[in-house]
């Protein structure tokens, strides 16, 4: 591999960069492995950045377009950094009847977050979703593991901003 020599990325730590090596290593002539590698390899970084697929994709002797190509096409791979707190909104016919959508936009103006993208801070990011399958609750707010019912816009940010 690269003897220490990494790439030079601000998200990516040297620790980091030793942990990709051994998921490289552990895999490196198992057919087929491409997918658990990203996936080994987002969970160390975060993300996807294109310097992490350039070196995956060197060490698993595979070209870089191939690699893209596979971590493109399944939406659990990010290309781009995630908040420190995931916030999921549910936008299924209850949640939305029920009002979710001015819960969003308070989110939205309160933290200058659009849906689908990360704060400058990396504090949060913004994910609309179907059915969360707790329609009985709606409209609902998910953030990271925990779930809110009956979600108004009054109190949304109240409950947000609990998430340092
Ligand atoms: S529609 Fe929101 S939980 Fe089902």
């Amino acid at each position: 591999m690269t003897d220490g020599n990494y790439p030079q990325h601000s998200d990516i730590t040297d620790d980091m960069w030793t942990k990709v090596d051994e998921i490289i290593t552990a895999n490196r002539d198992v057919p087929g492995s491409v997918i658990g590698v990203l996936r080994e390899c987002q969970d160390v970084v975060g993300y996807l950045p294109v310097e992490l697929i350039d070196y995956i994709s060197d060490g698993l002797n595979l070209s870089s377009s191939e690699v893209f190509g596979v971590a493109s096409f399944y939406s659990l791979f990010s290309f781009e950094p995630k908040g420190r707190h995931l916030i999921k909104v549910c936008m299924g016919t209850a949640c939305y009847v029920k009002g979710i959508q001015e819960a969003v936009n308070r989110i939205e103006n309160k933290y200058n977050l659009k849906e689908g993208a990360t704060t400058e801070d990396r504090r949060f990011s913004l994910e609309a979703v179907r059915c969360l399958g707790a329609c009985g609750l709606a409209p609902v707010v998910v953030v990271d593991r925990d779930t809110y019912g009956g979600v108004t816009a009054e109190k949304v940010i109240e409950t947000i901003d609990k998430y340092e």
